[in-house]
C-alpha cells in the first residue's frame, strides 16, 4: 500500500497558496493512498511563536484540513508534538545527515537571513526533523509545493545513507508528488515572489479566513500590467502578475492555464478580476463556514487530533523499535 505523509506549519495566515498548492491536492489523494497529515508544531517553534497564538493556529490548520475535506476517521490527522517518536528519529538523523548537506538548504538561508549566528539550532536541523516525519511511517509519497523539493531530496539522501551505513534495506526512498497547476501561487503585489504566510503586507495574500469583501478588495488591488489578458500561454511570457492571476483562476476552476487563456484572451484585467473574485469567494466560502463551525467549539477538533495521534503513535512504534535495534541501542 502506498502511504502519503505531509505536513503544514501552524504559523498563522493559512492562505490560498497553501490551499491550492497543498491542502486541496491532499484531499484528492485520499481515494488512492493511505494518508497521514500532520500539523507540524515542532517545526513551527524553530522560530519563536507566541504560545497562545500557536495553540489557536494548530487548531485552525486542523479545522482547515477537515473543512476542506480531509477525513480524520479514514486517514490520520494529528499534531507532531504528540508523537514523540518524531523527535527521537530526528535525533538519529542529526547523526546521519552531514553539516555540508544542511548548509546547502536554501530555506535555512532565507529564513536565517543575514544573522545566521543568531538562528536557532532547530532552524538549521529542521530538515532532519522533516526527514523523520516522513520516514517514521515509511511513507512512499510526499505531496509538497516546489519549495520543499530540496528538503525531500535531503530526506532521500538521509534514508540512503542510513541504509548504507548500517547495511540494511530499511527505509524506502520517498517520492515527491508535485502538482502542476498552481504549484506555486505568487504574491498579489509582486508576481515574482511566492505568496507567503509571513509577508508583512496582508494585501499580498488571500487568507483562508478572509471574508468575501476582503477577497474582492485584494483581487481588485492586485498588481497587473497595462496589456489586456493574452490568448495563449506564450503571451504570458514576462508577465508574472498576469500568469499568477490566471494560474489562480485555473486552480480554482480546475482548468488548465491554456483554457483560461482561451476564455479570457483579449479581455481587460478589470473584467477578469471581477470573475476571479466571484470564483474565489464561491470556492472558499463553504470551507470558511465549516471552519468557523468547527472552531466555535474546540472539542471536535481536539478529539480528531487526539485520535489521530493515538493511531500515529501505533504506526510509528514498531518502526522506531526496529531503528533502535539497527543502530545498536539496547531495549532491555
Ligand atoms: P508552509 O506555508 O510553508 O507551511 O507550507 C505548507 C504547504 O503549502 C507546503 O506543502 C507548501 O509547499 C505549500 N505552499 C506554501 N506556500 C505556497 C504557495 N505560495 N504556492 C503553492 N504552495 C504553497
Ligand atoms: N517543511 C514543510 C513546509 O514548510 C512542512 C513539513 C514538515 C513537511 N514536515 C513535513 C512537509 C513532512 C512534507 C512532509 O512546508
Amino acid at each position: 500500500m502506498n502511504r502519503i505523509f505531509s505536513g503544514v506549519q501552524p504559523t498563522g495566515n493559512l492562505h490560498l497558496g497553501n490551499y491550492l498548492g497543498a491542502i486541496r491536492n491532499w484531499v484528492r489523494l485520499q481515494t488512492d493512498y493511505e494518508c497521514i497529515f500532520c500539523v507540524v508544531d515542532m517545526h513551527a517553534i524553530t522560530m519563536w511563536q507566541e504560545p497562545t497564538q500557536l495553540r489557536s493556529h494548530i487548531r485552525e490548520v486542523a479545522a482547515a484540513f477537515i473543512a476542506a475535506g480531509i477525513d480524520p476517521n479514514k486517514h490520520i490527522l494529528f499534531n507532531q508534538s504528540q508523537v514523540p517518536a518524531h523527535a527521537e528519529l530526528a535525533w538519529i538523523f542529526n547523526c546521519v545527515a552531514r553539516m555540508g548537506w544542511l548548509n546547502r538548504m536554501t530555506q535555512f538561508k532565507e529564513k536565517a537571513g543575514k544573522d545566521r549566528e543568531n538562528a536557532s539550532v532547530g532552524l538549521f536541523a529542521y530538515p532532519n526533523l522533516m526527514s523523520a516525519d516522513i520516514l517514521l511511517y515509511k511513507a512512499t509519497h510526499v505531496p509538497v509545493g516546489e519549495d520543499q523539493k530540496q528538503h525531500l531530496e535531503l530526506a532521500r539522501d538521509t534514508a540512503q545513507k542510513f541504509n548504507g551505513d548500517y547495511g540494511v534495506d530499511f527505509f524506502p526512498l520517498p517520492e515527491p508528488l508535485i502538482f502542476g497547476t498552481a504549484a506555486r501561487v505568487m504574491n498579489l503585489r509582486d508576481g515574482t515572489k511566492k505568496m507567503s504566510k509571513s509577508d508583512p503586507s496582508d494585501y499580498s495574500r488571500i487568507n483562508m479566513t478572509d471574508d468575501a469583501d476582503a477577497i474582492a478588495l485584494k483581487i481588485r488591488k492586485a498588481k497587473t500590467d497595462p496589456e489586456p489578458l493574452p490568448a495563449t500561454l506564450a503571451g504570458l511570457e514576462g508577465r508574472p502578475e498576469a500568469a499568477n492571476l490566471m494560474g489562480i483562476y485555473a486552480g480554482l476552476a480546475d482548468l488548465t492555464l491554456d483554457q483560461v487563456c482561451a476564455r479570457f484572451g483579449g479581455r481587460p484585467f478589470s473584467d477578469f478580476k471581477k470573475e476571479l473574485a466571484d470564483l474565489a469567494v464561491s470556492v472558499l466560502t463553504p470551507i470558511q463556514d465549516e471552519m468557523r463551525r468547527l472552531l466555535a467549539d474546540t472539542g471536535a477538533v481536539d478529539a480528531a487530533l487526539r485520535d489521530g495521534a493515538g493511531r500515529a503513535r501505533a504506526l510509528a512504534a514498531p518502526i522506531l523499535r526496529e531503528v533502535q535495534d539497527i543502530v545498536g541501542f539496547v531495549r532491555p
